[in-house]
């Protein structure tokens, strides 16, 4: 039998021809993939989903790949789209791991070395000056940012009063608070693919900086995994369910261990700039994903 998926895959910084690869690869295996699917112009009409003249309630399988683009709208279907088929990532572990706390949370109960951490309630304001104090250093996090925007270091009492005013006027519902790790301003990004290790690179953070992210000024660099940090990887995509997972890892110099600082349920391929400087895991991490599309499909 013929079998036929839906893809929506991010078509800039070379994920054009990523897609091109892919399905491609899929045709092979007598699978064929209508592309370009983005929920954005979809349209419920009683129990079926159509984009045009589309009826995705006929794809065997949804691949969600493109985090630039997504909107409430596309992820609002994604979720019935996920009770029709599967769906990669699946819809429950990409909601997961777009909020920090929950993902922490589920981390933590399963034993994933990561940050400790604090919620409490806007009201529950003071419980701040306790964390501090019990922590020296924490930091601050919106649950649903990205690309290290809103994190805050609050390294005393002073510092959290003069935020105070600016988190309570921000109308927030709560507090989401980590221990600050002691770390080298290095980070390790492993990529993990149906419980495989892919590949790994590092982030450096900008001088007189201790975020990593690239959109805060941070640098990719070439980085080789030991044992331990690829296990550590590999349970943290486990405990998140994503069946593709980027794992930001940092090392805790304190507690001389690898810690989970955050799970990305759409990591990117590299660039072209970054396979010019020797980032090559494209080719494995694309045939990772045709297997597991494959075995999802057929099985
Ligand atoms: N608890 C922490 N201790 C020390 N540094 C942190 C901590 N949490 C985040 N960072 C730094 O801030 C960056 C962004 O944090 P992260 O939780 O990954 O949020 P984002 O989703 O915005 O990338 C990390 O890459 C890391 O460099
Ligand atoms: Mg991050």
């Amino acid at each position: 039998m013929k079998h036929t998926i839906g893809m929506w895959m991010y078509q800039n910084s070379g994920g054009d021809k990523i897609e091109q690869k892919i399905v491609s690869l899929l045709k092979d295996r007598d699978i064929d993939v209508e592309t370009g699917l983005n929920l954005r112009y979809a349209v419920a009409k009683n129990d079926k989903l159509m984009i045009n003249n589309l009826i995705l309630n006929d794809l065997d399988l949804f691949f969600s790949y493109n985090a630039g683009e997504q909107t409430q709208y596309q992820v609002y279907l994604y979720k019935i789209l996920d009770k029709l088929m599967p769906t990669i990532n699946s819809y429950g572990a990409f909601e997961l791991t777009e909020d920090k706390f929950q993902t922490s949370f589920i981390l933590k109960k399963h034993g994933v070395p990561c940050t400790d951490f604090r919620l409490c309630h806007r009201d529950d304001a003071k419980y701040l000056k306790k964390f501090i104090h019990d922590w020296q250093k924490i930091v601050y996090k919106p649950v649903d940012g990205w690309g290290g925007v809103g994190l805050t270091k609050i390294e005393n009492e002073e510092t959290l009063d003069v935020l105070m005013p600016f988190l309570n006027q921000a109308d927030l519902r709560f507090f989401y608070v980590e221990k600050f790790i002691n770390y080298d301003n290095t980070d390790f990004r492993v990529d993990i693919v149906d419980g495989e290790f892919v590949s790994c690179y590092g982030r450096k953070a900008p001088k007189d900086s201790w975020k990593t992210n690239i959109t805060s000024g941070g640098t990719v660099f070439l980085r080789e995994a030991d044992d331990k940090l690829v296990q550590t990887a590999k349970k943290a995509a486990l405990a998140t369910g994503l069946d593709i997972a980027g794992v930001d890892i940092i090392y805790d110099r304190d507690k001389e261990e690898y810690v989970v600082l955050e799970v990305n349920g759409i990591p990117a391929f590299a660039t072209p700039a970054q396979e010019k400087m020797g980032l090559n895991f494209n080719e494995k991490k694309i045939e990772l994903i045709v297997n597991l599309i494959d075995r999802k499909v057929k099985g």
